[in-house]
């Protein structure tokens, strides 16, 4: 497979086009940004780690029936992935309160929740990823009825895979943001990634925060916090 042109560059990933039909390569960055990207660094070994990690979970996800853009890896930082197109929501679930849910509704973090919530944002940087719900979405033309309800249920379904495999890592999985891209056909799969960079993991025993979180708020220990990762879910 070779790349022809790039397709797009985003804040953490550049995608290429190749020279097969729907398949195009992502190619992970270091670069790091936080607050709508106006705080900037680089997290050194991040893209290979975010790479790996993210193929890693697609493939078990896969494996639970659950349908995602993943092709194969091709290299440290390199992936091919299924052309879609994005489905311009961001679909977020939380067990745990931390972050927005926090700073939004008053709460400390660390409460642990009943049953999941979800919640979508708008994918517009301009706007800053407004939150919207289903009626929202449906109304901006962003998704029909249909797709929403399937996106909510597959949401729900990677939350629990991914919460008991984590565990096994002696990792809470906090909250997690998920992108979902459209087939040719239709077809609703998982896509983007998910890594330190889109979730929040803290250790089971201490709530040491092992995720982005760390950049985000300045507290040191970055690069070994996606290095301890690594180690989590590769053993
Ligand atoms: P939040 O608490 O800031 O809303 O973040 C919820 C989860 O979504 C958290 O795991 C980090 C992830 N996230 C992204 O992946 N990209 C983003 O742009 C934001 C704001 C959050």
């Amino acid at each position: 497979m070779k790349k022809t042109v790039e397709l797009y560059e985003g804040k953490a990933k550049k995608v290429f086009d190749t020279d097969i039909e729907g398949v195009v390569i992502v190619s992970y960055k270091d670069d790091a940004t936080a607050l709508d990207g106006l705080k900037k660094g680089t997290i050194m070994g991040k893209g290979a780690i975010n790479n790996r990690i993210s193929n890693y979970l697609m493939q078990l996800l896969e494996k639970e029936g659950i349908p995602t853009h993943f092709v194969r890896e091709l290299n440290d930082r390199e992936t091919a992935v299924k052309k879609v197109s994005i489905v311009p929501l961001e679909v977020i679930v939380r067990n745990i309160s931390a972050g927005s849910f926090s700073k939004r509704y008053g709460v400390e973090e660390g409460i642990v929740f009943e049953e999941p919530t979800i919640e979508f944002s708008y994918k517009n940087d301009a706007l800053h990823d407004p939150l919207l719900n289903a009626y929202h979405a449906v109304a901006l033309d962003l998704a029909d009825k249909t797709e929403i309800q399937h996106i909510k249920l597959l949401a729900f379904r990677i939350n629990y895979i991914l919460k008991e495999f984590f565990k096994t890592r002696n990792i809470k999985l906090v909250d997690f943001k998920m992108e979902f891209g459209r087939l040719p056909d239709g077809t609703i799969v998982l896509a983007d990634e998910i890594s330190p960079d889109t979730c929040r993991f803290w250790d089971y025993d201490t709530n040491q925060k092992l995720d982005k979180d760390r950049f985000r708020r300045d507290m040191g220990g970055v690069e070994d916090a996606y290095e301890e990762m690594y180690r989590r879910v590769f053993g």
